[in-house]
């Protein structure tokens, strides 16, 4: 893979100095990194996406937080059947899912 159709980013708590706040950790955002992995493997599309976990995006309470680019959509308070619908509709589909974008 040389440059991903999309990149995953989801928020894994930490902060610029490396300690961890706390608030999507807490909110297992740990498992929703595998949830967004099973997902696309699910759908045979792995080629084409690149999930990352990162630092904490500053917008704590509306976690847990990914953000998909190209698009730059920004998607909150994720769980596992909304990051499932979001690997359906927006990835595997191509429309972001409106109703969970922050
Ligand atoms: S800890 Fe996830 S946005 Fe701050």
């Amino acid at each position: 893979m040389v440059s991903p159709k999309y990149h995953i980013f989801v928020c894994g708590s930490s902060r610029i100095n490396g300690t961890q706040m706390g608030s999507c950790l807490n909110r297992k955002a740990v498992g929703l990194v595998q949830k967004f992995m099973q997902e696309i493997e699910d759908r045979d599309i792995s080629s084409d996406c690149l999930v990352t976990n990162t630092g904490c995006f500053g917008i704590c309470d509306k976690g847990p937080i990914a953000v998909i680019y190209p698009e730059g959509v920004w998607y909150g308070n994720l769980d596992d059947d909304k990051v499932e619908e979001i690997c359906e509709k927006h990835l595997a589909g191509g429309t972001p899912v409106e109703e969970y974008r922050i």
